[in-house]
């Protein structure tokens, strides 16, 4: 089964084409992912409108890279997938009534994909992960930890009270001085910079409920900021380091509870699963080892180019639920908010999904 994915969420604008074989493994045939980064590096953040003006003028040409990298015309593609939300709904509308059209002129079966869900999913492409599984999902706009029990099948035990991991990455940056998205320079930083310098609080520590928050901790890095400034080079990297140690700390205490609360309700986790941007974070790979070590389980960190947002996993989601004989009517809604918890489960192919 071979399967075309839409990425349109933020602010790349994605295509992929993917093969889902009888054995439930997959390949990647193509994934084009052209970023906006530039478009929005001027305001310091992604601005819905430009995000979305961008997708209308560059999505007909990432289709078209994604088809011809794959080597497959129309007539050798079997489904059409796209991201329906949670995201930027210029965007989402962008992406799945492109998606539509396409399924409607060439009758193909369209799947609408919720973007968490690929995310949450996107390790089965790669490499056999069997359900259940427990993922940490931390990108620009989630940090979620969640009990993968199958396909549409999640539970969500804990999730941040304010900003997301990723977005703390981004503002850091911003009240730094440094530029957009702001992980890969805070994460650059760090590595020269001092933590100790800095005492800065590690939010919702030792507590049993595997939640999170991060807006104190950038207010406490904001007020470090203000007291020495203006800052030198030196200050830079040690506030970035004093950040990225206060948020590893707080990653790794959040996540041992979220194992506590996993275990009692779906038994051993066959993998710690990390997928989102910030998952490709070295001290938070660091860190995310030692938890899966400490609870002995696998750690699954999906390659970079799927860790980020990208077509692929939206093409594998679809064809995960596709196999499980999920598809979507043509008038399926594009939705800013989707929880994970609020996604449809595959009706009587309960034991497909969980294979
Ligand atoms: O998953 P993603 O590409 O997009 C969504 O938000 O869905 O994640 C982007 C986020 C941004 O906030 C970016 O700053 C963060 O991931 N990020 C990182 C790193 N690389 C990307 N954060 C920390 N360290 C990194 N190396
Ligand atoms: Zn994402």
């Amino acid at each position: 089964m071979v399967v075309l994915g839409i990425e349109t969420t933020c602010d790349e604008t994605a295509a992929a084409v993917v093969e889902r074989r009888a054995d439930g493994s997959g390949a990647i045939l193509s994934n084009i992912v052209l970023s906006q980064t530039k478009e929005h590096a001027a305001y310091g953040g992604v601005v819905p409108e430009i995000a979305a003006r961008a997708h209308v003028e560059a999505l007909d040409k990432v289709i078209a890279a994604a088809l011809k990298d794959a080597g497959r015309t129309w007539d050798r593609i079997d489904a059409v997938a796209a991201a329906a939300g949670p995201g930027l709904i210029g965007g989402v509308i962008v992406g799945l009534t492109t998606a539509k059209a396409i399924a409607l002129v060439n009758k193909l079966p369209f799947i609408a994909v919720n973007h968490l869900e690929a995310h949450g999913l996107s390790p089965r492409l790669i490499g056999a992960v069997p359900f259940p599984y427990f993922l940490f999902l931390a990108s620009g706009g989630h940090t979620q930890i969640v009990a993968v029990l199958g396909v549409g099948d999640y539970v969500r035990l804990g999730t941040t009270l304010d900003d997301a991991i990723g977005e703390a990455f981004d503002k850091t940056a911003k009240l730094l001085g440094l530029g957009y998205p702001g992980g890969p320079l805070v994460e650059r930083e760090a590595e020269r910079g001092q933590a100790e310098r800095f005492a800065l609080p590690r939010p919702m520590l030792g507590r049993p409920d595997p939640n999170f928050s991060f807006s104190g901790l950038k207010t406490a890095v904001r007020l470090e900021a203000q007291k020495i400034a203006p800052l030198s080079e030196r200050d830079v990297a040690d506030l970035c380091a004093a950040f990225q140690a206060a948020v590893t700390d707080v990653v790794a205490d959040r996540l041992t509870a979220g194992l506590k609360a996993f275990r009692p309700r779906f038994g051993s986790p066959n993998a710690l699963v990390a997928a989102g941007g910030v998952a490709s974070n070295r001290a938070i790979r660091a860190v995310l080892h030692r938890v899966a070590f400490e609870a002995r389980t696998v750690l699954v960190v999906p390659p970079p180019e799927l860790c980020t947002d990208n077509g692929a996993m939206i093409a594998w989601a679809g064809s995960e639920r596709l196999a499980c004989g999920v598809t979507d009517a043509l008038d399926a809604s594009p939705r800013a908010r989707w929880s994970l918890e609020a996604v449809t489960r595959p009706v009587g192919k309960d034991e497909a999904a969980k294979g």
